[in-house]
């Protein structure tokens, strides 16, 4: 029986023999009896096993099962009303499946975040990890809830590509070349043709080129799925593979675009309280202290919306010195993010940004110097959305790929989406660790991402 099951249905199980099969994750073994500790992962929390001598028919071998054992108990729920745990197991018969050896690394005490970064095959056996993991699995089911019950319909964008749509050039390569033999052109660039697809290619850095040809059939798409950039930045919030949720809208402007970031950003926290509600006590008590009050009080306030002219104002007047000095025509430094949120006191968009910071595809405003861009900024993890409204007029959009130098051969089917049809339509990108980073409160990406992936990391 499943531990969920039991943590539901216990108390119609008074008295009942039943059978468990799970992990030791903690032994305290007294002279003539003892207390086991077993999660099988079903649920949060694990289950109490008492066995005590006469009772447990193997007791003399029970005493010495390890922390870490897989083990399958025979035994009977009682109820015990005036415990911390509304019941227990008492064991009739413990049957140990498999031994785990003293040296295994996850005993019953503190260990660091580090530690467990290099034992993630093992991490997954803590509270945090289960608790992370539990609230990650909430947070993807409610991701598919919220954009199905609006319509809109999923594509599954492909992860191997020939374009760089973020023109950032952070691309991993995918080749079947042979790497100690390149073949070459006259010219002695690296000869493409002859590789696998016949031309360069590389993994995404982002589906949204492939959801907006959905949106201009289907009106609302989304793309849930990994990406993957080859940024160098060792930072808490970057991953060089990250998941992304992209969706894209036709007939839809920048506001409209906010509207669904806010109401999607307060549905997937409803949705880890609700769902979630036991691990979201445990990071507000372990993990960040206030954070259910913090999630709580976004749920009933409009966020806040300012153009990015506005946030550097807001910076340039801060009596903060930042290491970073913000300009009008430039990007925004983590140190500036942090500042606008707790100057804000919550979430935050920055809207219309110097066009020169952003990617080809934003439409430019009527000033010709910013784009119809938004990043939602948020305490701790920093930007977790970034979209815009799509530049829909053909003539200014190849103007835009000219300045930036994007041949329009490989971006042809691109450009006939406004050839052919063109709408008003908006879309953004948000990042779901970084998601998972907010309402968790955990504070590097490399603990959110069960097997992250970053510069010189990738085991597992
Ligand atoms: O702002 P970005 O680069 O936007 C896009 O890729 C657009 N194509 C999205 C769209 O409009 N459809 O990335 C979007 C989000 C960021 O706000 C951030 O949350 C996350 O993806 N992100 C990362 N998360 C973890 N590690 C990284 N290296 C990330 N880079 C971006
Ligand atoms: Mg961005």
């Amino acid at each position: 029986m499943d531990i969920i099951t039991l943590h539901e249905q216990y108390k119609v199980l008074d008295g009942k023999s039943l059978t468990i099969e799970g992990w030791v994750r903690n032994h305290r073994a007294q002279k003539t009896f003892g207390f086991l500790d077993v999660s099988d992962g079903t649920h949060f929390r694990g289950v109490q096993v008492v066995y005590d001598e006469g009772r447990a028919e193997n007791d003399k071998e029970t005493q010495k099962i390890r922390i870490g054992s897989s083990v399958r108990i025979h035994g009977t729920l009682t109820l015990t009303p005036t415990m911390k745990q509304p019941y227990e197991i008492k064991a009739d018969r413990i049957e140990l499946v498999g031994d785990s050896p003293e040296d295994y690394p996850i005993q019953p005490k503190r260990h660091s975040r580090e530690f467990l970064r290099e034992h993630a095959h093992l991490r997954t056996r803590t509270n945090l990890f289960t608790a992370l993991n539990r609230v990650r699995n909430v947070l993807t089911r409610a991701v598919h809830d919220f954009f199905q019950s609006r319509n809109f319909i999923h594509v599954a964008s492909p992860i191997i590509t020939g374009i760089d749509a973020e023109g950032a050039g952070e691309l991993f390569k995918v080749t079947t070349l042979d790497l100690t033999n390149v073949p070459t052109t006259k010219e002695g660039n690296v000869d493409f043709t002859r590789d696998f697809f016949g031309k360069a290619t590389n993994l995404t850095v982002t589906g949204q080129l492939e959801a907006e040809i959905f949106a201009q059939a289907y009106k609302k798409a989304y793309t849930f799925g990994p990406t993957f950039r080859a940024e160098k930045s060792n930072t808490t919030t970057h991953a060089s593979e990250f998941w992304m949720i992209e969706p894209e809208f036709a007939f839809a402007d920048l506001s409209d675009n906010m509207a669904l970031a806010e109401a999607m950003v307060k549905h997937l926290i409803s949705a880890v309280r609700e769902g979630a509600p036991e691990e979201m006590a445990f990071f507000d008590r372990f993990v960040e202290k206030g954070l259910l009050k913090k999630l709580d009080s976004v749920l009933d306030k409009t966020f806040h919306r300012i153009s990015h002219r506005e946030a550097i104002e807001v910076l340039m007047q801060a009596d903060t010195v930042f290491e970073n000095k913000p300009t009008h025509g430039g990007d925004l430094a983590t140190e500036h993010e942090k500042y606008l949120v707790n100057h804000f006191g919550g979430p935050v968009f920055v809207t219309d940004w110097p066009k020169d910071a952003k990617a080809f595809y934003m439409r430019l405003n009527d000033d010709g110097e910013t784009v119809a861009a938004m990043d939602l900024l948020v305490p701790g993890a920093g930007e977790i959305i970034g979209g815009s409204q799509r530049e829909e007029r053909l003539d200014v959009l190849r103007e835009r790929m000219a300045e930036m130098g994007i041949e329009e051969a490989s971006m042809w089917w691109y450009l006939d989406l406004r050839k052919y049809g063109t709408t008003p339509h908006a879309g953004f990108g948000l990042g779901f660790d970084r998601m998972l980073m907010y309402v968790t409160g955990v504070a590097n990406i490399r603990d959110v991402i069960p097997f992250p992936r970053t510069p010189r990391h990738c085991d597992f």
